[in-house]
């Protein structure tokens, strides 16, 4: 299939680098988000990020100027009837991703690609909110989006195999490495990443150790390059407990039981770098 124009659905975290890696590999891109505020924001940090790499001398000013007037902003959802391949990267909430699949599906074209971002939520079901399940596939990018090689594609229960061929040829155009899994709640990435960063967040609850602590045992002890409470903040801590929560009623096990700081954290608004502050507190 040829794909000239993506829009990507959500300018959040996800969204805004979803955007860049796909203007960066020269595609059209509506970027969309309910607020204004949102899109703007994630303009500012692909132009920051593409400076970075002028500053470094991997791109001319002339070559960021292009790949920037590819990312077109948009506030209606009406454009989708102008897309080729939809990707999706709004606030992991079944209910919100459903009702925004079935819109979707209503006004994109017939044969239209419909991909999810999401960390954790079943394809299959996404799926069955629309009339083309054979053409809805989980895409699932790491944070950062244009430094992390992985993208977790993720086959619901109907999609056909040129749609999973699609996807996978547009992952590599993006310079990125296709791995293909099952759909099962977390997937492979978040189901063996989560429960540890839960984990790290029970030994603070606890009173094992502090966060740096924490942090300062997996790094050194582990060799992992973040700490799981500084990737937690990374990830943003509502993502988190949305993660947890789809393990926990996905499998039922009660391993899987989110932390009740975690969702203290989360009440209180304090959801990691996002907001400001998580476990650590960042100064904007
Ligand atoms: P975020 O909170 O940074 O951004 C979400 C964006 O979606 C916000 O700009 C919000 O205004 C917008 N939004 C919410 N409801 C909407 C709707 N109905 N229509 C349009 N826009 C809407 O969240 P983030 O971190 O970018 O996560 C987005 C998705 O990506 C989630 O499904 C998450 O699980 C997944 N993901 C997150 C990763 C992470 O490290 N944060 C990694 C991989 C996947």
């Amino acid at each position: 299939m040829d794909i000239k124009q993506v829009m990507v659905i959500g300018a959040g975290q996800m969204g805004s680098g979803i955007a860049h890696v796909h203007a960066l590999a020269g595609f059209e891109v509506m970027l969309y988000d309910l607020d204004q505020a949102s899109i703007e924001k994630g303009i500012q940090t692909i132009t920051k990020q593409f400076q970075r790499q002028v500053e470094k001398g991997r791109m001319t000013e002339g070559e960021m100027d292009i790949t920037l007037s590819r990312i077109h902003q948009s506030t209606e959802l009406q454009d989708a009837k102008k897309a080729d391949f939809i990707v999706e990267a709004v606030v992991e909430n079944m209910e919100v991703k459903t009702n925004l699949f079935a819109k979707l599906d209503d006004l994109a074209p017939a044969d239209t690609i419909l991909a999810t971002n999401t960390s954790s939520l079943p394809i299959t079901e996404i799926a069955a909110a629309t009339n083309r399940p054979e053409k809805v596939i989980g895409m699932h990018f790491m944070n950062p989006v244009p430094v992390m090689k992985l993208v977790e594609i993720i086959r619901g229960l109907a999609t056909a195999d040129d749609v999973y061929e699609t996807v996978e040829a547009l992952t590599k155009k993006l310079n990125k490495t296709p791995v293909e899994v099952n759909d099962f709640p977390g997937f492979v990435s978040n189901r063996v990443l989560m429960p540890m960063i839960n984990e790290a967040i029970y030994t603070v609850y606890e009173g094992v150790a502090t966060p740096e602590a924490v942090d300062e045992v997996m790094k050194l002890g582990m060799n992992h390059p973040m700490g799981p409470l500084t990737l937690a903040d990374f990830i943003g801590l509502d993502t988190c407990l949305y993660i947890m929560e789809t393990l926990h009623e996905g499998f039922g096990d009660d391993k899987y039981r989110p932390c009740p700081l975690l969702r203290k954290y989360v009440k209180a608004g304090w959801l990691g770098k996002k907001t400001g502050r998580g476990f650590y507190v960042y100064h904007k």
